[in-house]
């Protein structure tokens, strides 16, 4: 199951680990008391226009975003919130042209639309293709109200698990694809064995041909943090909580990593998620412009709200879309002409896991 960021070594091979663990936490503040602090709804009444767009930033950081680099950084303007991208965060070996970097953009963008709509406000978006593809939320004053997809924003998270093999009706499914749906990118349920199965295989394909690519392991290896003081310090990557392994110092984590992160481990991994999942979402788009990934990252957020909201999780399986000569071939299975597929992701109803860090509002405003 493991992508390069996303990867979980096997629990029962880190059994003697937990010895090694340095409780080396040199912040105030525990990793629990992080999480708690990130994934919460305004806990107070906020009536300053400053402090409600600074909120609506902190809205946005909860989104799903690749590799949790958070690729993003905000500016604020007296009725609008900007969204650029953080090149310093790219990851040139997974996302060679960017495109998860910008369907994270569109991520954040939904969290934020949405919960603006709580604070009596609603956005317009833009996409300044001339600069930077920086996406552009005005505000404008409107009637107060919430949703579920609101209620969800704290709770959605990715989890990296098997499902419990229950399917979802399919009044809910097309619920939530009637929610997610834009009119430029198409979306695709696969929710039968048999498509499962293919998609496993391009998922097994791709990883392994992802994981015999030094440049791939060596970038997810770098977004991994291995120890809680990294973990507390940094505030993102895929801490070592997030992959379902004790805390460790780097040293240890990166030979670790070197002698457990195996293609067999890892494809049987995702052949047994995938199995357990009730279904399949693709969401695909035609021009593979920087617009057009954003919609896609926005959809997806529609759809992992939606979801979160009737108790039903969710889980990334890029690897047939990162691998570029399997793009094509899927694109192929699933009949989308001239449609190339941007974001695969698997879901089912299954237990929680531990979080991901966000970084602090004051080290992504600029
Ligand atoms: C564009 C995009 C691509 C992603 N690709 C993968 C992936 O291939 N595998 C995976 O397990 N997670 C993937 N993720 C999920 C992120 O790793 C996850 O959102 C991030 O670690 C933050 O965790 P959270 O979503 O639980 O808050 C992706 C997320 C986005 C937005």
């Amino acid at each position: 199951m493991i992508t390069r960021r996303e990867f979980v070594i096997g629990a029962s091979s880190f059994a003697l680990a937990p010895v090694l663990t340095l409780a080396n936490n040199q912040s105030d503040l525990s990793y629990d008391d992080l999480v708690s602090q990130t994934y919460k709804h305004h806990q107070q009444l906020i009536t300053k226009h400053s402090d409600i767009l600074r909120e609506l930033v902190r809205y946005g950081t909860m989104a799903a975003n690749s590799h949790n680099t958070q690729p993003w950084k905000f500016k604020l303007t007296d009725h609008e919130i900007h969204i650029l991208p953080d090149f310093s965060r790219r990851c040139p070996a997974v996302d060679p042209d960017d495109h998860h970097l910008y369907a994270s953009l569109g991520c954040a963008a939904e969290n934020i639309l949405i919960a603006a709509n709580a604070f009596g406000l609603h956005g317009d978006l833009i996409i300044q293709e001339e600069h930077e593809s920086t996406i552009i939320i005005s505000l404008d004053k409107s009637k107060e109200h919430t949703t579920s997809a609101y209620e969800a924003i704290p709770k959605r998270q990715c989890t990296r698990a098997p499902f419990n093999g229950k399917q979802v009706s399919s009044s809910v499914l097309n619920q939530i694809a009637t929610y997610a749906n834009s009119s430029d990118i198409d979306i695709h349920l696969l929710t039968t064995n048999k498509s499962k199965k293919v998609i496993t295989d391009y998922v097994v394909e791709g990883n392994s041909i992802q994981m015999d690519d030094k440049a791939f392991v060596e970038e997810l290896q770098d977004w991994i943090r291995f120890s809680e003081a990294d973990a507390l310090e940094f505030r993102d990557g895929l801490t070592y909580r997030s992959t379902g392994t004790p805390s460790v110092p780097n040293w240890i984590g990166n030979l670790l990593f070197k002698l457990m992160y195996r293609k067999n481990n890892e494809n049987d991994k995702y052949r047994e998620q995938i199995a357990s999942s009730a279904g399949i979402i693709v969401f695909s788009c035609t021009n593979q412009t920087k617009p057009d990934w954003v919609n896609a990252g926005r959809a997806y957020q529609r759809f992992a709200l939606l979801s979160t909201a009737n108790g039903i999780r969710h889980s990334f399986i890029n690897q047939p879309v990162e691998v570029p000569e399997l793009r094509p071939q899927l694109a192929n299975y699933l009949e989308l002409g001239d449609k190339l597929p941007d974001l695969i992701i698997r879901f089912g109803y299954g237990d929680p896991t531990p979080r991901t860090l966000r970084r602090p509002i004051d080290q992504v405003l600029i």
